[in-house]
């Protein structure tokens, strides 16, 4: 059983794909190498393409016996993202959809899974709440 890195040739994937190989986990990477690198994945084996790519990610799925997906795939610079959000959602929310549509399809039982703080101490005042952006809501949505 392996877990797809997406995104794993970038900056936060390749760390996660490290830090799962270290524990033992299998793991294989999907990016496009827009953005990445190969030498970012440290010899782990590396599926290049589009997460949008549904033939590809159920083949790496299928190949690599891929149990569960870590996402990281997508752009990120916020400057970028307000002057041209079209490019944006069609890459953050319409191919994470389209991924999340294929890995259902290749037979993986996906859930959104993420971490929840510690509620602070009682004495401590409460912090405010982080607002999600409406691009986190609804992709969590989607998955669950
Ligand atoms: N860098 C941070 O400090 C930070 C903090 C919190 C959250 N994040 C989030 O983590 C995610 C990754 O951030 P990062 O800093 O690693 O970015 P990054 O640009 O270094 O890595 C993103 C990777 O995704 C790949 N990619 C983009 N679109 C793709 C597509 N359609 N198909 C396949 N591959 C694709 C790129 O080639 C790149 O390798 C983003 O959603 C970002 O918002 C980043």
């Amino acid at each position: 059983m392996a877990v797809l890195v997406t995104g794993g040739a970038g900056y936060i994937g390749s760390q996660t794909a490290r830090l799962l190989r270290e524990r033992g986990r299998d793991v294989v990477i999907l990016d496009s190498l827009e953005l990445g690198d190969e030498r970012a994945c440290l010899g782990a084996p590396l599926v290049v393409g589009d997460i949008a790519d549904a033939a590809l990610v159920q083949k790496a799925i299928a190949d690599h016996g891929v149990d569960a997906i870590v996402h990281f795939a997508g752009y990120k610079a916020a400057g970028e993202s307000m002057e041209d959000p079209g490019r944006y959602f069609g890459n953050n929310v319409a191919k994470t959809s389209a991924l999340v549509d294929a890995a259902r399809d290749a037979g993986l039982d996906l859930g959104a899974k993420r971490a929840e703080p510690e509620p602070p101490p009682k004495e401590e005042p409460k912090k405010s709440k982080k607002q999600k952006s409406s691009t986190n809501r609804g992709l969590t949505k989607a998955v669950e």
